[in-house]
């Protein structure tokens, strides 16, 4: 089956792109169609790396990840791939549309984060590789803005091999040099875009709280790898706590007051936003070689055997709780919620491992009933439409 082409994106060379719509659907839908160029398609390395791209996107669910659709071979045998199409704006320019809004943007960022985190956290971890402003998409929803990550281009499997390509500034200097990559690599990527998003804020962002963001950021574009967060959770970690202080309520015209019976969506984010720092705080000490945080094992009993990976099981359940608080998933969190009370209670473990999480469980049920036991919450002001995507390059 062809799609009706509707228009052209502009692209990097490696592949044409087009906003598309399948003829044969009784629902209009724009979709996003990436073709591989016909120079490139000449490239056994590059035609595998488009390749992996669909491989891997196939595998990724994640409100903050572009959805994969298809991938298949056009009547001239070149490989497609078909997405959501994300209707949002690049990161630099909605960041530079809100840069009076300093706490709307660190959220976003924060969301940002928490999708290379997912990423990170996955059986086989994934590397994005390409984290930029240009490949992050802003969405306005009427939650507020949601980032989305796009252009898995140069993605790989955490070990695996791939194509040798960077953007500078954003590369890191294993990734110029064609060195060991890991978590750490997109963490500078991560620390480049929020060194640019500080400098877009500008005077906007109270100056003792900016020095603490700068102090984060290079830390995360540090040249040694060894001296940068280990991965995306612990950056998450790093932010949080230079941001703990910020408890300056937002102006009133960003400040929505939201009943939390009357919208269990916005609360849902509310609570999502604040618990994504809890819970960065358990991954990024325990979870970051953990397991598999999403569906399986949901509702299963913790086995004695499981304990000397018990820790990590704790912070995959506090992931799936936090996954689905900022669903508005309430039972579903607190099902997730309870089950890491049963790891921390059966499991046999040393005492020092078993206070650790049990500090965990206090710290993540500490913020979230500071959230659920309120009658209101904060949430961002939905902003408007953007006025579409602009041109990357
Ligand atoms: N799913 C999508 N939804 C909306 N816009 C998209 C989507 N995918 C791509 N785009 C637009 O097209 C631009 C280019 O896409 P993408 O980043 O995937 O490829 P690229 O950087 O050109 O990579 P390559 O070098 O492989 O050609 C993006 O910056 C974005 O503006
Ligand atoms: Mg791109």
């Amino acid at each position: 089956m062809e799609y009706r082409t509707l228009r052209q994106l502009p692209s990097g060379g490696f592949s044409d792109i087009f906003e598309v719509e399948d003829p044969e659907t009784a629902l209009h839908e724009t979709l996003v169609l990436k073709r591989l160029s016909a120079e490139m398609s000449a490239r056994p390395a590059v035609r595998t790396a488009f390749a992996d791209e669909a491989r891997i996107l196939r595998e990724l669910r994640h409100p903050n990840v572009v959805t994969f659709r298809r991938c298949y071979f056009d009547s001239s045998g070149r490989v497609c791939l078909v997405m959501e199409k994300v209707e949002g704006e690049q990161l630099a320019s909605w960041a530079h549309r809100h840069r009076d809004r300093p706490r709307v943007v660190l959220e976003a960022f924060g969301r940002v984060i928490e999708a290379v985190d997912y990423l990170h956290h996955r059986p086989q971890p994934f590397l994005h590789l390409d984290l930029k402003p240009e490949n992050i998409l802003v969405r306005s929803t009427a939650c507020g803005p949601v980032p989305v990550l796009i252009d898995f281009g140069i993605a790989r499997s955490l070990g695996g091999g791939g194509l040798k390509a960077y953007t500078p500034p954003y590369a890191a200097p294993e990734q110029q040099s064609g060195s060991t990559l890991g978590c750490f690599t997109d963490v500078h990527a991560l620390g480049q875009i929020l060194v640019e998003l500080l400098d877009e804020l500008g005077e906007g962002i109270d100056p003792a709280l900016r020095d603490r963001l700068r102090a984060v950021a290079d830390k995360a574009t540090r040249t040694s790898r060894h001296r940068r967060y280990p991965d995306a959770g612990a950056l998450m970690l790093g932010l949080r706590a230079a941001r703990a202080t910020e408890t300056a309520p937002l102006p009133a015209r960003e400040r929505p007051r939201i009943l939390l019976t009357a919208r269990p969506a916005a609360v849902a984010t509310a609570v999502g936003l604040v618990l994504a720092a809890a819970v960065a705080g358990v991954l990024a000490i325990d979870g970051r070689d953990g397991p598999d945080p999403g569906p399986a094992g949901l509702t299963g009993e913790v086995s004695p055997e499981l304990a000397a990976d018990s820790p990590q099981e704790l912070s995959a359940a506090l992931t799936r709780a936090f996954n689905a608080y900022s669903r508005a998933d309430v039972a579903g969190g607190d099902e997730q919620f309870q089950l890491a009370r049963r790891i921390a209670d059966t499991t046999q473990v040393d005492a020092a491992t078993r206070e650790r999480m049990r500090r965990r469980l206090e710290e993540f049920e500490r913020v979230r009933d500071l959230i659920l036991q309120r009658s209101s919450v904060d949430a961002a002001q939905p902003v408007t439409q953007s006025s579409g995507i602009r041109s990357p390059r």
